[in-house]
């Protein structure tokens, strides 16, 4: 772990210090760049100079508050084409006075430029305004602080003061500035704008056949930058693995060679592990448990437990689970918003998620019982006190645990649709597909009901009896004292839950629709005859259900959680992940990826324009979906065939051998749908570590090619780098 010296009284514009991570990578339309030393943390953006746009778009993004600037810059001639490349090697982190700290990049101009839409402060300013069809709120704006010809620096003065320890007030500020570096050809020309809230007029004037025209850019703030994971502080040692599938998946992870392991080491911090850059460099409690569970066994100790304890510390006092930690400026715009603005700048919890809260026993228990990591390890970790709230790890862990029981126990007295889990009132979202229409505004969700209540249970069950967690406590509903274990709870939900969700459709009917689907989102009825048609029905399972219990008849992926954390999962589940696992648009297969709904089926045919291919939870490919469904299927046949083949996570079979393993041609069914998701997955290998991308389709060939989501859904973005998609490290394509 390095030193984080933010106390350096430095005034010069910038220092050079030993680097601890420094690459780049090409996604979708932008050049990201990531650097990391011992005074800040940042990711920088830039529009590929290949792209075809007259927008160029700058965005740094640090974890320090969350905080970052964007601005554009477009051809002052409209005729002069114009490119902005970050010049190799310029970027480095600077220091300012006030403890002000961040990033300098030299960026190399072709053309004369004026600033277009410029943004500083929080990062969810900065997504409000790409996401939300340019939404601005005059609370963040900045103000021309000074400018000459070759200097320009704009200042956004956070909502709130905040107290230094010594109790005087200081301001939490962030600063944008452009300057011309010496010797360089570039000029500023700046006209302040009448009125304070509009923006200046900024040109960037480059002389024509000049050869030498940079423009340098720093981002500085005076947040906090919280402390870096290094590669091996991240990573197991391969010298110590246990297993030959251990040792090659963590070859040139700790000692940070394989860039995949510098690009984790970016996103993890001693106290969080944050989700994704540029758009999520905070805490996400979701996309932390979902990736602890695939990279689990190829993390340190320390960095699993610290990553468990970041869960644990944002729990609330109901035993509820966070789903986002808004911090910086932006927390108080939140604060305000909730008539809370005697809060300040105090971190926002966020707690509006239902699945969340029951991704961390599933993980837990799998840290503690099945990986050799984590024996013996629990005494010392439930007796840690916490530090953002009062208490043991041990105390909040029992809260999270009877609060999750105590959720579950309705449907266990009546398994009724009533009694199922609903997004929470008022609540559009609730579970991974957070974007309003993802569930096809079924409130419903199938992962949450079908496998996450049941494998938080089963594990609350384990830790118990193990001596981990308390035993719950009496739970009295209606008078009457429920007497029941977690254990007996989560076999109603395995059993019943289910089949609400099922759908079946018939031949004729299903066939209709699909020969729709095709003609209305452009595929071929070609691609149709590529594989075989429905049998007898079609028959899968709802993406959701509607609050009146009706399915929502999108065809998933979300089986992959089922798969990954579900007991006792039936023949009948395997037959519909085989079904699931055919060529798209009778599956959810193309050659470059899983996609995560497919509306073909559906009787309502809304669904197919909602979640289409420009759709963020549409028929587009999310990494993470894959890893979740090619881990789950190889650890479900696992438990047939104990370690044939090997795997890198271990997953001890359950105590009573599954009865469809002993159908052969049952089996053998099983396994290639495991080949032909791991044919779809590598078809577009170079994207696993994004967070999701789309497609396009030649009608001629009759295949996919990857394309870019942001271009095709005009604002939603991927990430380049997605924590859960990292989940890729611990898996191996049996058939290779
Ligand atoms: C814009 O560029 C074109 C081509 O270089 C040139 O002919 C034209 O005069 C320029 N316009 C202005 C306003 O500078
Ligand atoms: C900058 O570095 C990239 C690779 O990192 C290389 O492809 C490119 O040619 C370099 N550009 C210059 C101007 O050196
Ligand atoms: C101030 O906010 C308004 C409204 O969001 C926006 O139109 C304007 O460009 C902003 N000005 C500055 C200087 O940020
Ligand atoms: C512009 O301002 C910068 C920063 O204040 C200063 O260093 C520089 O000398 C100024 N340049 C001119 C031409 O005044
Ligand atoms: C942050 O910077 C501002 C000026 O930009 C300064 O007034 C303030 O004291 C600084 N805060 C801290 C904690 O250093
Ligand atoms: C934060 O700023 C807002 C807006 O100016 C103000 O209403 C609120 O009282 C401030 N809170 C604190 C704790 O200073
Ligand atoms: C904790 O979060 C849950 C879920 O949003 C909520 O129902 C509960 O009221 C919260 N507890 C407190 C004390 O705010
Ligand atoms: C911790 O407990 C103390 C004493 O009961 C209380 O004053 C304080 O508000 C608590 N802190 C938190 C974060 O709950
Ligand atoms: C059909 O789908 C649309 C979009 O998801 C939804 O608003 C509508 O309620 C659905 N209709 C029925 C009958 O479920
Ligand atoms: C609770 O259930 C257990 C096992 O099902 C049974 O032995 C016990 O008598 C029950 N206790 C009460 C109070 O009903
Ligand atoms: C392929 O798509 C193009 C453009 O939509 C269309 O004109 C053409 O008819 C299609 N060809 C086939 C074989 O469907």
């Amino acid at each position: 772990m390095r030193l984080f010296v933010s106390s350096l009284a430095l005034t010069a514009a910038s220092i050079t210090l030993a680097q601890s991570l420094n690459f780049h990578l090409t996604s979708g339309a932008n050049d990201n760049h990531f650097y990391r030393d011992e005074v800040t943390s940042a990711q920088v953006l830039l529009t590929s100079a290949n792209v075809p746009t007259n927008l160029r778009r700058f965005v740094a993004a640090l974890p320090a508050g969350n905080s970052g600037a964007l601005t554009h810059f477009l051809p002052l001639n409209s005729t002069s084409p114009l490119t902005v490349t970050l010049v190799n090697g310029s970027l480095i982190s600077t220091v300012d006075e006030f403890n002000n700290a961040g990033i300098q990049a030299d960026l190399a101009f072709t053309n004369s430029a004026t600033l277009g839409v410029t943004i500083i402060g929080a990062v969810r300013a900065m997504r409000d305004y790409v996401e939300g069809d340019g939404t601005m709120h005059q609370i963040f704006n900045y103000t021309l602080a000074s400018f000459n010809a070759t200097t320009i620096r704009f200042h956004r003065q956070n909502i709130n003061l905040t107290m230094t320890a010594s109790g005087n007030e200081a301001y939490k500020t962030a600063d944008l500035y452009l300057s011309i570096p010496e010797s360089s050809t570039a000029q500023l020309s700046v006209r302040p704008a009448e009125s304070v809230i509009s923006p200046p007029t900024v040109s960037i004037l480059i002389p024509e056949d000049a050869t030498n025209s940079i423009l340098r850019l720093r981002f500085v703030t005076n947040e906090t930058s919280p402390l870096g994971l290094d590669p091996a502080d991240v990573f197991q040692s391969p010298t110590t693995a246990r297993n030959a599938q251990l040792r090659q998946v963590l070859q040139g992870l700790a000692d940070g060679s394989k860039l995949a392991a510098q690009q984790v080491s970016f996103l993890t911090f001693e106290n969080k592990f944050t989700a994704g850059g540029w758009r999520f460099l905070t805490y996400f409690g979701r996309d932390s448990l979902i990736a602890l569970r695939l990279l689990m066994p190829l993390l340190t100790q320390d960095a699993n437990e610290n990553a468990l304890g970041a869960v644990i510390e944002r729990a609330n006092s109901t035993g509820a689970l966070c789903h986002e930690e808004t911090i910086g400026d932006y927390a108080s715009f939140v604060n305000l918003q909730n008539g809370r603005g005697d809060l300040g700048n105090t971190p926002f919890y966020d707690y509006k998620m239902i699945d969340t809260d029951l991704l961390l026993l599933p993980a837990l228990s799998h840290y503690f019982l099945d990986l050799p990591a984590g024996k013996n390890r629990a005494p010392q970790f439930l007796s840690r006190h916490t530090v953002l709230q009062n208490g043991t790890y041990a105390g909040i862990l029992n809260r999270i645990a009877n609060y999750n029981f105590a959720r579950a126990v309705p449907f266990f007295i009546n398994p009724a649709v009533s009694n199922l889990l609903a997004f929470r009132a008022g609540e559009p979202v609730g579970n991974w597909r957070d974007s309003n229409q993802g569930t096809g505004y079924g409130p419903i969700p199938f992962d949450v009901n079908t496998a996450l209540v049941p494998a938080s249970l089963r594990a609350t069950q384990a830790l118990i009896d193990a001596g981990i967690l308390k035993p719950l406590s009496p739970l009295v509903i209606d008078g009457r004292v429920v007497n029941a274990t977690a254990g007996d709870v989560a076999a109603v939900w395995e059993e019943k839950s289910i089949s609400f969700f099922e759908v079946n459709v018939d031949r004729l009917t299903a066939e209709r629709r699909l020969a729709t689907f095709v003609e209305a989102t452009g595929l071929s009825e070609q691609i149709l005859r590529q594989s075989p048609t429905v049998h007898d029905r079609a028959s899968f399972y709802a993406l959701s259900l509607m609050p009146n219990g009706s399915p929502v008849q999108v065809l998933h992926s979300d089986l992959g959680f089922n798969l990954l954390y579900g007991n006792n999962v039936q023949k009948t589940f395997l037959q519909h992940a085989i079904d699931a696992l055919t060529p798209y648009p009778r599956g959810l297969l193309t050659n470059v990826g899983m996609v995560v709904a497919n509306p073909a089926y559906d009787s309502n045919r809304t669904n197919t324009g909602l979640l289409d291919r420009t759709a963020y939870h549409g028929t587009v490919i999310w990494s993470f979906q894959q890893a979740l469904m090619a881990a789950g299927l190889s650890r479900q046949l696992n438990f047939c065939t104990p370690n044939n083949p090997p795997t890198v996570d271990e997953n001890p079979p359950p105590v009573t051998r599954p009865t469809w393993c002993s159908d052969v041609e049952f089996m053998r069914q099983l396994r290639d749908a495991q080949t032909r998701l791991w044919a779809s997955i590598e078809g577009a290998i170079g994207e696993i570590h994004t967070e999701v991308w789309s497609w396009s389709f030649d009608n001629g060939t009759n295949a996919f090619a990857v394309a870019d989501l942001a271009s095709l859904s005009g604002g939603t973005e991927s990430d380049a780098i997605q924590l859960w998609s990292y989940g890729f490290l611990g898996l191996l394509n049996p058939g290779s």
